[in-house]
């Protein structure tokens, strides 16, 4: 089964009387240990899906399922709980605190496990490492160039050891080489470590690091777009869900 499934998605954004419409039956898998990048002109919805695939934002209707959670029929405390243990995001601003060093950054989203101070600091540093930024730790976010400030952000995004990183624009601030290091950073942490990632992105070079590029312009009026993922999996997610909410227990 798909590690993310959107499932006859309709989004429509409502104020006062204007509404937009910016998804209507839409449907996409994605494997685990893919390596998505999500392309097209602006305003066609992109970050929308990601805000959609991370809970950041529900669907209008259809459902969002990921891992075998549909986690549009999540409660708001079992989302932020969902999303702290499964997703990683990473922006195209860094969002660092800038009176937090590198490692302090990095740390912040274990402040809510079980995990001892010592603890929350070796997982830190460990992603720290592992985004080649060890020798930059104690550092704050103003000694650091854009490139490394995104390299952080990508620690923090991997410290809950995530299975999932959603990034929306990574390099969208950077020049082309240090756009390129980050690329590969995301390439490695999908081969090496098994990351299903999903990077929206106007970076035309970014079909050399993805495994699959998704033109959203073309794709929606692909056939895999419009027609419901009918597999006997999903049934079975979304009828286990409904028994469980009938029952009043949790899926
Ligand atoms: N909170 C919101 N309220 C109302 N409309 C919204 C909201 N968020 C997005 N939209 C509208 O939904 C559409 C899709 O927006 P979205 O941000 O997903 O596009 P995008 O493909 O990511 O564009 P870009 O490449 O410029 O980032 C746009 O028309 C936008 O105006
Ligand atoms: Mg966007």
């Amino acid at each position: 089964m798909p590690t993310i499934q959107l499932k006859n998605i309709n989004k429509t954004y409502s104020k006062g009387t204007n509404q937009v419409v910016v998804h209507n039956n839409f449907n996409l898998k994605i494997q685990s240990g893919e390596f998505v990048a999500l392309m097209g002109a602006s305003g066609l919805g992109k970050s929308t899906l990601l805000h959609l695939m991370g809970g950041l934002d529900k669907p209008t209707s259809g459902d969002v399922i990921i891992a075998d959670q549909c986690i549009n029929r999540l409660s708001e405390s079992q989302l932020s709980q969902w999303r702290s243990e499964n997703i990683g995001f990473v922006f195209q601003s860094h969002h660092l605190l800038p009176v937090l060093t590198a490692l302090a950054n990095v740390e912040l989203p274990l402040a809510l496990t079980p995990l001892n101070k010592k603890q929350r600091q070796q997982h830190a540093a460990t992603a720290l490492a592992l985004v080649n930024m060890s020798d930059r730790a104690k550092h704050f976010p103003k000694e650091l160039s854009g490139g490394q400030e995104q390299r952080v952000a990508i620690a923090r995004a991997i410290v809950s050891d995530a299975k999932i990183l959603l990034c929306d624009e990574p390099t969208g601030n950077l020049d082309r080489n240090t756009a390129d290091e980050i690329l590969s950073l995301l390439a490695k942490l999908n081969s090496d470590f098994g990351k299903t990632i999903v990077m929206v992105t106007h970076d035309l070079k970014a079909s050399q690091y993805a495994s699959r590029v998704i033109d959203l312009e073309h794709y929606l009026q692909s056939k895999e777009c419009m027609s419901s993922i009918d597999d006997n999996s999903t049934k079975n997610v979304i009828t286990k869900i409904k028994v469980c909410e009938q029952q009043g227990v949790k899926a």
